[in-house]
């Protein structure tokens, strides 16, 4: 099967990309299925009940969050309302937090795909569980006990080392692990010892043209002044599409290849 994912959806202009752009890429790429992240697809910070219903529409299987899942916080009761949603949010988060931190879809063709995300706890002002503790408490045996093809875990996290020590520890254990939060894609897609498809991250679908994602001048403004009062806006050129495609063969013969499709970023990969 083939697998897309895509990371952090920035703003309007990165909706735009993914709407114009995503039933081209599946065509192309022949993707089965598809995860998009989109903690900032609403105006950078958060995601509202529209867009992810958007998203849906436009093709995409499921949409996981990070640090600024809540922003909008209309999403919440969206998601109690609506159970059978396909919002994914780091299941690390504390206990009694609301939404789910994976999810299991059943294929068309009957293979059962497993969807998580953690989170990442350095450099991370929010209260979370050990992400270590919650994949080996919450995952590992569904992964085991319940017949799952396929399993995604997304990292969402701030720091290298940490969603490379995430991947080596539970290299083996899942079909890709892959980062997302830094919004810049790193150029080590790769297979592990172990067999598991490995990206530190994938990068983000904004305009990169800015600083990451955001308009650059009022972002250098807060760094050289410190004075938060300068607003942070997405930035509004071309988005690029910045993500991996999982290919999974029978005989466990996987690859990953990086992708950037559009604005600054692009590679000519859609022909
Ligand atoms: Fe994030
Ligand atoms: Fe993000």
């Amino acid at each position: 099967m083939k697998f897309l994912v895509i990371g952090d959806v920035v703003g309007r202009t990165g909706r735009l990309a993914l709407q114009n752009n995503l039933s081209k890429i599946k065509d192309q790429f022949k993707i089965d299925f598809t995860i998009v992240n989109g903690e900032n697809s609403a105006g950078g910070y958060g995601i509202t009940s529209k867009i992810y219903e958007e998203m849906m529409n436009w093709g995409v299987d499921a949409v996981t969050l990070g640090n600024h899942a809540w922003k909008k916080d209309e999403i919440i009761p969206y998601m109690e309302s609506n159970p059978n949603h396909n919002i994914i949010r780091p299941l690390n988060f504390p206990e009694g937090s609301p939404g789910q931190g994976f999810k299991i879809f059943t294929h068309l063709n009957g293979k059962r795909i497993l969807v998580c995300q953690v989170h990442g706890e350095t450099f991370i002002d929010l209260p979370l569980d050990n992400p270590f503790q919650s994949i080996d408490t919450k995952i590992l045996s569904i992964i085991n006990d319940h017949d799952i093809d396929y399993s995604f875990l997304e990292v969402h996290a701030e720091v290298t080392s940490e969603k490379n020590g995430i991947a080596q520890h539970y290299d083996g254990k899942f079909t890709a692990i892959y980062g997302t939060h830094v919004h810049i894609p790193t150029m080590d897609a790769r297979i592990l010892d172990k067999g598991t498809c490995f990206q530190t991250d994938i990068g983000m679908t904004g305009d990169y043209n800015s600083v990451i994602g955001m308009k650059k001048d009022n972002a250098i403004k807060r760094m050289r002044t410190k004075n938060l009062t300068h607003r942070l806006e997405p930035a509004e050129g071309e988005a690029t599409i910045s993500g991996a495609i999982i290919t999974t063969n029978p005989d466990n013969n996987n690859s990953i290849q990086s992708i950037q499709i559009g604005g600054v970023l692009d590679r000519n990969l859609l022909s």
